[in-house]
C-alpha cells in the first residue's frame, strides 16, 4: 500500500488476533505508530513485537472495550506513548452460539452487544472526545456483512452489527464539519479464528460456507487490513459514513446462492 501514515498514531482493538492483528501491521507498515489493544494481553503483546521485529513501530496494551475505564485508559495511554491519536479502528468482536431467536439465551444476547456494539460506542466517544480538541482524525468501525444483511441464527450478532453501522453513520454526519471521518468496513468470511472457532473440524460446515462465497474462497485478513488502511488515509478524505464491504461479492451474491 502506497498510503503515507508516517506521524499518524493509530489505535486498534481486537489487535492481538486476526483481522485487527492484520490492520494493525498494516497501519504501522504505512508508516503509523500503532497501539495494539486488545483484552488478552499475551496476544498484544506477541501483535506488537511482530511488528517491532518488522522495523515499524508498536506498543501493546490491555483493554477490555466493554469497560469504559479501560478504554479511556488505552486512548491515554497512546498520547502519553506517541504524543497524540489520529486514526483508531474499533474492531474487537465475538460471535454467539448459533440459535433461533426464540432460543437465544439473553446472557449470549448482552455478552455479544456489549463486545460488539457498546464497545464500539465507547471507543468512539473516548477517541472522538480527543480528536474534537486536536487536529480530527479517521475512525473505522468493524461491521460484517451481518450488519446489511439478516442472518439465521445469528440474532445477537447481526443487530450488533447492524448497530455498528447505525453508529458509524450518525457519528459521520455530526462531526463531518470537526475534521472526523468514520467510517465502517463489513468484511464477508475471513479466514481467522473467529471461522475456526464458528465452523471447528466440522468439514461439511465449512463447504457450507464456502459455497456462500461467490469466488470459491474466503477471505484473507490483509483484505480487511488493506481497506481499513486506505480509509485512515488522505486518499479517502471525502469518504464519510460508508459500510464498505469487504466480501468477495458475498452480500451481493447472497440472494442467488441460497440453496
Ligand atoms: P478473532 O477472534 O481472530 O479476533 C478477535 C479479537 O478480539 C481477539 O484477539 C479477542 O481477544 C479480541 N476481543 C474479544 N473480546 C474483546 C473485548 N471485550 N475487548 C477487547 N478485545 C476483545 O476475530 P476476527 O475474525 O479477526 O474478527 C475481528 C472483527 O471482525 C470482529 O468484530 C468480527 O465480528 C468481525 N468480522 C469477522 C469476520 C470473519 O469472517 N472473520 C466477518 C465479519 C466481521
Amino acid at each position: 500500500m502506497s498510503s503515507d501514515l508516517a506521524g499518524r498514531v493509530a489505535l486498534v482493538t481486537g489487535a492481538a488476533s486476526g483481522i485487527g492483528r492484520a490492520s494493525a501491521a498494516a497501519l504501522a507498515r504505512a508508516g503509523a505508530s500503532v497501539v495494539v489493544a486488545d483484552a488478552d494481553l499475551d496476544g498484544a503483546r506477541d501483535a506488537a513485537a511482530a511488528i517491532t521485529r518488522a522495523g515499524h513501530t508498536a506498543a501493546a496494551a490491555r483493554c477490555d472495550v466493554t469497560h469504559e475505564a479501560d478504554v479511556e485508559a488505552v486512548v491515554a495511554f497512546a498520547v502519553e506513548r506517541y504524543g497524540g491519536l489520529h486514526l483508531a479502528h474499533n474492531n474487537a468482536g465475538i460471535g454467539a452460539p448459533p440459535a433461533l431467536t426464540v432460543d437465544v439465551d439473553e446472557a449470549d444476547f448482552d455478552r455479544v452487544l456489549a463486545v460488539d456494539l457498546t464497545g464500539v460506542f465507547l471507543c468512539m466517544k473516548a477517541e472522538i472526545t480527543w480528536m474534537l480538541d486536536h487536529a480530527g482524525g479517521a475512525i473505522v468501525n468493524t461491521s460484517s456483512g451481518a450488519g446489511l444483511i439478516g442472518y439465521p441464527t445469528a440474532g445477537p450478532y447481526v443487530a450488533a452489527k447492524h448497530g455498528v453501522i447505525g453508529l458509524t453513520k450518525t457519528a459521520a454526519l455530526e462531526y463531518v464539519r470537526r475534521n472526523i471521518r468514520v467510517n465502517a468496513v463489513c468484511p464477508g468470511t475471513i479466514e481467522t479464528p473467529f471461522i475456526s472457532d464458528l465452523v471447528g473440524d466440522d468439514d461439511r460446515a465449512r463447504a457450507a460456507l464456502l459455497r456462500t462465497q461467490p469466488g470459491g474462497a474466503f477471505g484473507a485478513p490483509d483484505d480487511v487490513a488493506n481497506a481499513v488502511v486506505w480509509l485512515c488515509s488522505d486518499a479517502a478524505s471525502f469518504v464519510t459514513g460508508t459500510a464498505l464491504t469487504v466480501d468477495g461479492g458475498a452480500v451481493e451474491a447472497q440472494g442467488i446462492l441460497l440453496d
